[in-house]
Parts: C-alpha cells; sequence; structure tokens
C-alpha cells in the first residue's frame, strides 16, 4: 500500500533562505530543510514532497490538488501570505485538509502586521519560532495524525 503523503508548501521569498536575513531565519536553505523532511519521513513511514512558490494563487491550486490527490495532511508556511490572505484562509476551509502551519521565526514577537494569521484561521495546528526545527516537529504531528 503507497505511504501516506504529506505534503510541505512554502511560500514567498523561502527560496532564498540561506542568504535571507539569516539573522531571523537561519541558514539553512530549504533544500536542506526539504532533505531532511525526506529522510525523516521515510523513518516514519510517510512520503514527504516539498515545493516552494512566491505565487499566491499557485499555493492556493496547490491545495485543490492536494485535496483530490488525497494527501495526508499539509505543512504550510505561507511567508507573507500568512497575514494577508484570505484566498489562502478560504482554501483550507473549502479542500478541509488538515493543515499544520509552520514559521521558522515567532511571527507574535515581530512586527504587529506579523501577529494576525490567516492560514491560522482554518488550520488544525502551529508550530514556530524554532528554526528549521519547526518543520521537524510539524512532520512528526503531521504523522501522526
Ligand atoms: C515566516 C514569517 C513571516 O512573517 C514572513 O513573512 C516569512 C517567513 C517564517 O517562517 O518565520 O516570509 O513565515
Amino acid at each position: 500500500m503507497a505511504r501516506p503523503k504529506i505534503l510541505v508548501l512554502n511560500g514567498p521569498n523561502l527560496n532564498l533562505l540561506g542568504t535571507r536575513e539569516p539573522e531571523i531565519y537561519g541558514h539553512d536553505t530549504l533544500d536542506d530543510i526539504a532533505a531532511r523532511l525526506t529522510a525523516r519521513g521515510a523513518e516514519l513511514g510517510v512520503e514527504v514532497e516539498s515545493r516552494q512558490t512566491n505565487h499566491e494563487g499557485v499555493l492556493v491550486d496547490w491545495l485543490h490538488q492536494a485535496r483530490r490527490d488525497g494527501v495526508h495532511a499539509v505543512l504550510l508556511n505561507a511567508g507573507a501570505y500568512t497575514h494577508t490572505s484570505i484566498a489562502l484562509l478560504d482554501a483550507i476551509k473549502a479542500t478541509q485538509l488538515k493543515v499544520i502551519e509552520v514559521h521558522l521565526s515567532d511571527p507574535e514577537t515581530r512586527e504587529p502586521f506579523r501577529h494576525l494569521s490567516y492560514v491560522g484561521m482554518a488550520a488544525i495546528d502551529c508550530v514556530k519560532g524554532l528554526g528549521a526545527q519547526s518543520y521537524m516537529v510539524a512532520l512528526e504531528r503531521a504523522a501522526a495524525l
């Protein structure tokens, strides 16, 4: 039988991890994180697929496709769209996917405009403030769902 699939969706500017404000986001690249997720997923008996886009509508399309594909859960770091995107909130609600919100930093301890999370209004869980480790903790939780 196919292993349950966990989709890791990354939004804008996360392709620049490693060089992007490393004092906030650390030195790991997104490829480093994706490789660790895939390896840990294999140990947990789940398939992990990681993607990144700078485009809001692409994230919406990927959520729709995830629903059609019957993915087990989604780890979503929507970057700045977290704080602006009613379209992503609606997509999570519409698809009824189990979405875990992920952030490297803790947006609630940063500028006030980062305190609002539309993603968080529909996500079932949130892991933040642990750097790249946020993704690993979220994967453990997603695999256990
Ligand atoms: C982020 C936090 C967001 O506020 C920011 O816009 C990002 C990254 C994080 O992972 O800490 O792009 O989602």
